[in-house]
């Protein structure tokens, strides 16, 4: 049952408790966070018991994919129950099944030295067995609020299976598309990035370490693996300290201060130092500078790659200057590193005692602040019952909703009108694609209960139209996907070029025999995540072809996308109707489709980043800096306009929305004060909508040149046809300082600034205020 009210009441008492519980009155509630004090006296007492060995086993972290995995290569080379009683295994990954995690818990509780639980991560990126929309696209609709339910609903299914920890969210900046990992993170922008930090790890974590139901999140992947050279997955990073400092590493400060218990260390080289060997961004900026004290995980084989990086010498030298840099645990496929050398290093006096202790303490301070001493085992009848709650359902669909974003919509083909319509072709190859539909990073899902969107129109218009379907393209990756190996999915025997002929010939005619043709088209799941860059923006496969040979026939074609990086959809944004943008939209995604084409849900979501026109365009930031020739900013190729096809924040809806009265308290704010501003935003359309209001600025001049607009505040906002809301905006220095290559420094300057409020980063309400010293 699909109850949107119960939605809005389920938002709003998870912000609540969320917030409720950071008074100070709930640290003696009940089931409140435990005594600092006695955790760390526990942890204390436990690692003046500890041998060396079992210390160094709390530092490793290994795959466990059962024995049902049959690749040796992802299979652990030791006995994973010898390696638990015997205390060398702190923590395993990609366990999911209760009933085991419960049989390899028990080994550790009952035999391991001293009963020290084992703490279980997995990839809970956008949902367990429930599956949320892909992280970008969360990210697209500019709700955190939403995105904390989201993912407090993740972490209740992970936690009911003894899941205690995510590997989320992944706060990686990402500015260039051809990164495929761009779709797990919140797009471009470090405002935005910073906010939906911030948004998942309160709802991963709750209200405290150790809150009922819920589970530790990890900042990914430290720092500036977005920044790939080429947006080649795990090659070396460039980045300047200025682009660092304010551009890659503010989500992950967000993510610290919100609270996140861990960090997981990237795989490539920043500015030529593996980020998993960097005593300047594990110790310096995280520990030093932002006063981190949960604990860092390395990515998969991270340490041992230090070798291949051309940077340790060995694997001993490996483990020692990941170890020393400030990677706690090592994260690895066999056997750890650590496990194999640290022992020789403490011996060797390479590393101390004291430092083994500093590096064990936060790992145990974790586990005892779970509870996993007292309640090491989940109930599987308990979590089959979670995994199965339908309202979980509800929020996804309604996330799903509140994600997409609509890009076109000429003469109004949207909403569709159920009357006009009895005969609907629903074409393309993600279609009726189950697994498709749900994204990548999903390993737990009950895929036949995902709703696909030729599914979710069949269910929305029900007898009153005729619903058919045609595949009509195909796709495959040149090289495999490394997740092959886990795919539950069989692959389609590829079509004979006259058999792809006749699949579009076949989708052609029905549409020529429809009232409406609706085509869903992008990138199969496996184009996009990890190791899945592309070097195009292409539609893949045939499926241009299709999408103009469809639109050839004249019917009113609605063009939906599912994908997790912008496409190159130039011509269907001059030719196609209506597009939305679904992204990978989850296991509610056919559903929420469909209310969304139907009007039922009105689009509210924006884009968190440009979309280029064409790959060639990549980068495109919306923030960047004017320099020389600004009159000639907008022609900076000879061949093809140097602007995003899309703005960053750009979204439509099926009503308008105007912008007035931009006010501030002040013209001047004092070196140490703050800025009030308001905006009116009015619905001045039939229906109600959500417009997500977008506050930019721009400095003037100052120790840097600064880019043309930078997003410094954003909500979303419902309004009812003719209702007027006012939005208020702070600025002060956390706002407008930033960091000057310069000055080599964090500066706050005095200056002049513009002030832009509106819907997209376009937006032209404009105002100007000064900052004096
Ligand atoms: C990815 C991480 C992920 C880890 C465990 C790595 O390959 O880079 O993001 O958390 O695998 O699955």
């Amino acid at each position: 049952m699909y109850h949107r009210n119960s939605y809005a009441a389920r938002k709003y008492a998870c912000m609540l408790t969320i917030f409720a519980c950071m008074l100070p009155y709930c640290a003696q509630a009940q089931d409140g966070p435990l005594d600092n004090q006695a955790i760390v006296q526990r942890a204390d007492h436990l690692l003046s018991e500890m041998s060396t060995d079992e210390k160094i086993g709390q530092l490793s972290q290994l795959f466990y994919f059962g024995p049902n995995i049959n690749n040796p290569a992802l299979s652990p080379e030791m006995p994973i129950e010898k390696a638990i009683a015997e205390g060398r295994v702190g923590s395993l990954l990609f366990v999911t099944d209760p009933a085991v995690i419960n049989r390899l818990q028990k080994v550790a509780v009952e035999d391991s030295p001293h009963h020290i639980p084992l703490i279980f991560g997995f990839d809970v990126i956008h949902g367990l067995r429930t599956i949320f929309p892909v992280p970008l696209a969360m990210a697209a609709s500019w709700d955190p609020a939403m995105v904390t339910l989201s993912q407090t609903v993740a972490a209740m299914e992970a936690r009911s299976v003894g899941i205690d920890w995510a590997f989320a969210p992944m706060v990686d900046i990402a500015r260039d598309p051809r990164w495929g990992r761009m779709v797990e993170g919140a797009g471009s922008d470090p405002y935005l990035g910073a906010a939906m930090a911030a948004a998942q790890v309160r709802g991963f974590q709750g209200p405290y370490i150790g809150a009922p139901n819920h589970i530790l999140a990890t900042a990914k992947h430290f720092a500036g693996y977005g920044a790939a050279e080429g947006g080649r997955d795990y090659d070396a990073s460039y980045i300047s300290d200025t682009q660092l400092w304010n551009v890659y590493l503010p989500p992950f400060h967000a993510a610290v201060k919100a609270g996140v218990a861990t960090l997981m260390s990237a795989y490539m080289d920043l500015n030529d130092v593996p980020a998993s060997g960097n005593y300047w961004l594990l110790h310096d900026v995280l520990r030093q500078d932002w006063g981190f004290k949960g604990y860092v995980v390395s990515d998969a084989n991270a340490v041992k790659n230090l070798q291949t990086h051309g940077f340790a010498k060995d694997q001993e030298d490996a483990a020692v200057r990941a170890f020393t840099a400030g990677v706690n645990m090592e994260m690895a496929i066999g056997k750890t590193a650590y496990d194999a050398e640290l022992p020789k290093a403490l011996q060797q006096g390479l590393i101390t005692p004291t430092q083994l202790d500093d590096a064990v303490r936060p790992i145990l301070e974790m586990k005892l602040r779970l509870g996993l001493f007292e309640h090491p085992y989940v109930n599987v009848a308990r979590s089959q019952r979670i995994l199965a709650d339908p309202s979980h359902h509800v929020d996804a669909r309604i996330a799903a909703e509140r994600s997409a974003v609509l890009l076109r919509n000429a003469d109004g083909l949207l909403p569709l009108k159920i009357a006009s319509y009895h005969t609907i072709a629903v074409i393309g190859p993600l279609a009726d694609s189950q697994r498709d539909t749900i994204g990548p990073w999903t390993f737990d899902e009950n895929l036949p209960e995902t709703v696909t969107v030729l599914q979710g129109l069949r269910n929305a218009f029900g007898s009153s139209a005729t619903i058919t379907y045609a595949q009509g393209a195909q796709m495959q990756r040149k090289f495999p996907s490394m997740f092959d190996a886990l795919s539950r999915v069989k692959k389609q025997p590829i079509w004979t070029p006259a058999e792809a002929q006749q699949e579009i010939d076949k989708a052609v005619a029905l549409a020529r025999s429809s009232d409406l043709a609706v085509l869903v088209l992008g990138e199969q799941q496996e184009m996009s995540g990890e190791a899945a860059s592309s070097d195009s923006l292409k539609l893949p496969g045939d499926q241009e072809q299709l999408l103009r040979s469809v639109a050839a026939t004249g019917k009113p074609l609605v063009l939906v996308l599912m994908n997790g990086r912008p496409l190159n959809i130039k011509w269907a944004a001059k030719h196609v109707p209506a597009i939305l943008d679904a992204w990978y939209p989850g296991t509610e995604g056919g559903d929420a489709v469909a209310d969304l084409l139907l009007g039922r849900a009105v689009p509210g979501g924006k884009l968190p980043f440009n979309w280029p026109r064409d790959v060639g365009q990549v980068p495109i930031p919306y923030a960047h800096n004017l320099t020389h020739e600004p009159q000639n900013q907008e022609r900076r190729y000879w061949d093809e306009a140097s602007i995003p096809l899309y703005p960053f924040g750009y979204g439509l809806s099926y009503t308008t929305f105007s912008f007035s009265h931009l006010q501030l308290d002040k013209d001047t704010m004092e070196w140490n004060g703050t800025l009030h501003l308001s905006v009116d935003v009015t619905n001045t359309g039939n229906v109600a909508g959500d417009e997500v209001a977008q506050l930019y600025i721009h400095q003037e001049y100052g120790n840097a040149s600064r880019p043309v607009r930078q997003l410094k505040g954003f909500e979303r906002i419902a309004l009812a046809p003719g209702q007027t809301k006012t939005v208020h905006f702070t600025l002060g220095r956390e706002q407008l300082r930033y960091w000057s290559q310069a000055l080599h420094d964090w500066t706050f300057d005095p200056s002049t600034y513009d002030a832009w409020v509106g819907g997209d980063s376009t937006a032209e309400l404009h105002a100007k205020f000064t900052v004096t010293k």
